[in-house]
């Protein structure tokens, strides 16, 4: 083995910037990896945009992936194909069948494509003795993935709490710092600085954040999770009264991502705007940065933080990927994957039941509405200002919850003007 031969498919943002980090540190790349990483494939649709890096010589340039993904010349194949305008990851599932079925290494970004395929993908890996690796599909280069099936290998992990979306959290210490600032604004900033999922809208829904902590859960508790055992919320609703709440209680609005492992073995799920204590570790994670906490028998907690979005940490991430591959292939490691999600198991608690402490805003400038609504919340009312009515709800399940604002949007609330916000981490 005289270098490490990767076919990259998907030359966009974040996959020029892989290609310039190979090219600018070819050196400690050979270093740690022990032999070269060298690029032999690019594919994408096209390659007449200017992608502000030149791809090296020895790379060989095509519009068709299959080519590249099954050539005899390849020992990993990068995929940064993303999810399709459907929001599915069929593309990049169909690349990563022919890249494990030829045997390939399969080294992605695509949070879609391991939360909804990543036990099937691990079968087809292991079948073929080849390695699925996924570190940089959550927190970017934040080496979570490999904490989890190494240091943290001889724990059990009980629960994990995040904040897995660069975007958002970049979105949300934007409007706590400016309170003029749009929502729509605040997302064009994250898309310019190339934080953002082309649609934007698989960031400020949830979504992003749901299949990165069904990965994570799913690696963590031993799992094959999906998407739909979320209870899920994005921050589109969030407004100023939120930012302003929260800085006169001692508080910090994030996009929280948890997932609880039951004394039973079931995983509990959950995402959404969490107001968290001001003085918490993670209130402190800000702008484009990620952290994840990891509760665990017996080492304690556990955190790791870092660049959760951009070219610099997802090109870390792949490669940290290529790498591991790389000193396994070199030491002719025949199976050495050391942590899968495994197919077919599954158990999960819906957080329906469990009872949260919640804050609920409206807006209307219907008195005779405002005053129903509040009837219907039980007249616990804690601000008013201008159209915007906030209550507190000291106890109550997701499911009573839903049932509230079910009778709120069939007295005349629009859904899209009623802000609910979650009290997480707080010691009770
Ligand atoms: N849109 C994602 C984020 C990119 O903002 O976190 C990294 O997964």
């Amino acid at each position: 083995m005289t270098s490490f031969r990767i076919a990259l498919i998907g030359f966009g943002n974040i996959g020029s910037g892989l290609v310039r980090h190979i090219l600018e540190k070819k050196e400690l790349l050979a270093a740690r990896a022990g032999v070269p990483i060298e690029l032999v494939w690019i594919a994408d649709k096209e390659f007449d945009r200017p992608r502000g890096v030149t791809p090296p010589p020895t790379a060989k340039l095509t519009t068709n992936w299959r080519e590249a993904a099954t050539a005899a010349n390849v020992d990993a194949v990068v995929e940064l194909v993303g999810v399709g305008p459907d929001g599915k990851p069929t593309l990049a599932a169909d690349i990563a069948r022919a890249a494990l079925g030829a045997g390939k290494h399969f080294i992605t970004a695509n949070k879609g494509l391991i939360a909804a395929h990543g036990g099937e993908l691990h079968e087809l890996a292991a079948k073929n003795g080849a390695l699925l690796l996924d570190e940089a599909s959550v927190g970017a280069g934040i080496p979570i993935i490999s904490s989890l099936q190494t240091g943290l290998a001889p724990d059990r992990i009980t629960a994990i709490h995040g904040i897995v979306n660069g975007t958002c959290n970049y979105i949300l210490t934007q409007l706590d710092a400016d309170g003029s600032l749009t929502m729509q604004k605040a997302i064009a900033d994250a898309q310019a600085l190339g934080y953002a999922e082309p649609d934007p809208r698989f960031d400020v829904e949830g979504n992003d954040t749901a299949y990165k902590l069904v990965i994570l859960a799913s690696l963590a508790f031993g799992q094959e999770l999906n998407v739909g055992d979320v209870a899920l919320d994005g921050i589109t609703r969030l407004g100023p009264e939120e930012s302003a709440y929260a800085k006169a209680n001692g508080l910090a609005v994030k996009l929280l991502a948890s997932a609880t492992q039951l004394p039973d073995g079931s995983a509990s799920l959950i995402v959404g705007p969490a107001f968290i204590p001001a003085t918490h570790v993670l209130a402190g994670v800000r702008d484009v940065f990620n952290a994840v906490l990891i509760d665990a028998d017996p080492i304690g907690q556990t955190m790791y933080f870092g660049r959760g979005a951009g070219q610099g940490s997802t090109g870390s991430g792949l490669l940290a990927d290529a790498i591991f591959a790389a000193k396994l292939q070199k030491a002719g490691a025949p199976d050495p994957q050391p942590l899968r999600i495994p197919r077919g198991t599954r158990k999960v608690t819906t957080p329906d039941q469990a009872e949260h402490r919640y804050y609920l805003r409206i807006r209307t400038s219907d008195a005779n509405l405002a005053q129903q609504a509040a009837a219907i919340v039980g007249n616990r009312k804690i601000a008013t200002e201008g159209p915007s009515q906030a209550f507190l709800i000291d106890r109550i399940s997701q499911a009573a919850l839903d049932k509230m604002l079910g009778k709120l949007v069939a007295a005349g609330i629009p859904s899209d003007t009623i802000c609910k916000v979650r009290f997480a981490l707080h010691q009770t």
